[in-house]
C-alpha cells in the first residue's frame, strides 16, 4: 500500500501543453489509493478535457468560481477546496501561474484554491527551457520555496517548442515517486523497526488435528498497519490466520506453532525498535505429537500437554534498547494482575483487555483496553473500534520517541 492511500489531493492544473499528462498523472494518484480533486486554470481546459479529469477522479472538475449554465448558482468554494487537502500539487506549474502564485494574483480558481489550502503544496513546473533559466522565473521559485512550497524539479529532455533541455513537466511516475518520499520522510516513524506477533497458534496433535484458539489476528494486523502507515519498518508475525494485508513497510512472517514464532521473534528481535506481542499464543502443547492420524478405539483420550516457551518473557528478559509492549487478558483482580506482568516480563507497556468490558475481546470488532506503563500509570481508554485502539497504541510508540 502507498502512503498516498487515503491522501485527499488537491490537483491544481494550469495551461502548459504538459496539461495532457495529468490524465495520467490521475490515474496514478488514484491507484495509489489517493483521493483526487482537480481544480484547473482556465487556460489548462484548452489542454486537456475536464470530463477526462472527472472520469478518471471520479470527482467533479472546478475551474470557475460559478457555473454560468448552473440556474442555481452554486458558488464553488475555493476555501472549503482549499481545507479539503492534506496536500496540493500543481502540475503542470506554467510560469505565469508561478508568478501569480508568487505574488498572490488571484484571479481564478486555482489560484483562490492555493491561497486558502493551509496543507503543504508541491509544484512541478513545466516551461520551455530558456523561460525556466529567466531571473523571473527564478524569483518565483525562490519567494515559493521561502513560503514552505516544495519543488518538484523539471526534467530535461524534448520540449514542445522542438528545443531540447530542462523545462519538461517531471514524468507523472516521478511526481508519484517524489510525493511518496516526501511523505515517508515526514512520517514519525520513520526509520524505526517495528516487530508484532498477531494470531493464534496451532499445536499439532497429530499431521491432521490440533489445539488452537479464536484469535482472528485482527488486533495485531491493525496495528501493523496503523505502525506502517506512520512510517515504521513493520515485521509481522502470524499464526495461521485468513487475514491480509498489503502495505509496502509490512513483511509478513507466517508461523504455525509458539515454536515457531518463538524462533521468528528471536530471528528479528535484536535488530528492532519496538515490539509488540498481540499474538494468542498457545501456553500448552501436547507433549508427543502422534506420527500418525489418531485412531477413534478408545472411549477416553489422554493428552500429555507441556507449557510452551512465554515468548514475550523471553524478549523481555534479552531487552537491551527495545520498548516493549504486551497485552493482559484478565478476567478478575485485572489491573493487579497486569501490573505484576508488566514486572515479570520486563515490558514498558502492557495493554490490558478486561473480559469484563462488554465489547472487549477475540472475536469483536472493538476493543476496551487499559493502559498501564512501567511507572504504572493507568490510562483507560474508551470502547473503540480494534482500528482506533491499534492508531492509540501506536501513538504511544510515538510519544515514547518523543519524549
Ligand atoms: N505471550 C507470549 N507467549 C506466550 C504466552 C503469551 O508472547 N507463550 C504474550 C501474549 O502475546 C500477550 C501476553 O503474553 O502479549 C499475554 O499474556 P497472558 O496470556 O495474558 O498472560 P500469561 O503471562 O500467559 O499469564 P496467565 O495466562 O497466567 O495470566
Amino acid at each position: 500500500m502507498s502512503v498516498l492511500s487515503g491522501k485527499k489531493i488537491l490537483l491544481g492544473i494550469s495551461g502548459g501543453i504538459a496539461a495532457y499528462k495529468t490524465a495520467h498523472l490521475v490515474r496514478l494518484l488514484i491507484k495509489a489509493g489517493a483521493h483526487v480533486q482537480v481544480v484547473m486554470s482556465p487556460a489548462s481546459l484548452h489542454f486537456v478535457t475536464p470530463l477526462t479529469l472527472a472520469t478518471l477522479s471520479k470527482r467533479p472538475v472546478y475551474s470557475t468560481f460559478y457555473d454560468e449554465e448552473d440556474e442555481k448558482g452554486l458558488w464553488n468554494n475555493h476555501v472549503e477546496l482549499g481545507l479539503w487537502g492534506d496536500l496540493m500539487l500543481i502540475a503542470p506549474a506554467t510560469a505565469n501561474t508561478l508568478s501569480k502564485m508568487a505574488n498572490g494574483t488571484c484571479d481564478n480558481l486555482l489560484i483562490a484554491t492555493y491561497l486558502s489550502a493551509k496543507c503543504p503544496v508541491y509544484f512541478a513546473p513545466a516551461m520551455d527551457l530558456d523561460m525556466y533559466k529567466h531571473p523571473s522565473t527564478l524569483e518565483s521559485f525562490h519567494k515559493l520555496e521561502a513560503f514552505g512550497n516544495i519543488i518538484i524539479p523539471a526534467e530535461n529532455g524534448e520540449l514542445a517548442s522542438g528545443l531540447s533541455g530542462e523545462g519538461r513537466l517531471a514524468e507523472p511516475e516521478n511526481i508519484v515517486a517524489f510525493l511518496e518520499k516526501d511523505l515517508l520522510r515526514q512520517l514519525p516513524l520513520k526509520g524505526k523497526k517495528i516487530m508484532v506477533t498477531a494470531g493464534p497458534t496451532y499445536e499439532a496433535i497429530d499431521p491432521v488435528r490440533f489445539i488452537g484458539n479464536h484469535s482472528s489476528g485482527k488486533m495485531g494486523f491493525d496495528i501493523a498497519l496503523q505502525a506502517a502507515n506512520r512510517g515504521a519498518e513493520v515485521v509481522l508475525i502470524s499464526g495461521p490466520t485468513h487475514l491480509q494485508i498489503d502495505h509496502a513497510l509490512v513483511t509478513v512472517v507466517p508461523v504455525v506453532s509458539a515454536q515457531e514464532m518463538y524462533d521468528a521473534c528471536h530471528q528479528y528481535y535484536n535488530t528492532m525498535d519496538v515490539a509488540i506481542a498481540a499474538a494468542a499464543v498457545a501456553d500448552y502443547r501436547p507433549k508427543n505429537k502422534a506420527p500418525q492420524k489418531i485412531k477413534k478405539d478408545d472411549a477416553t483420550l489422554s493428552l500429555t500437554l507441556e507449557k510452551t516457551a512465554d515468548i514475550l518473557a523471553s524478549l523481555g528478559k534479552q531487552k537491551t534498547h527495545q520498548f516493549l509492549i504486551g497485552f493482559a487478558l484478565e478476567t478478575e483482580n485485572e489491573i493487579e494482575n497486569a501490573t505484576l506482568k508488566i514486572q515479570k516480563k520486563n515490558l514498558d507497556l502492557i495493554v490490558l483487555n478486561s473480559l469484563n468490558d462488554e465489547g472487549a475481546g477475540f472475536a469483536q470488532p472493538t476493543n476496551k483496553v487499559t493502559f498501564i506503563d512501567r511507572n504504572f500509570t493507568i490510562e483507560p481508554m474508551e470502547l473503540k473500534s480494534k482500528e482506533a485502539v491499534a492508531f492509540d497504541i501506536v501513538t504511544k510508540i510515538i510519544q515514547h520517541y518523543e519524549a
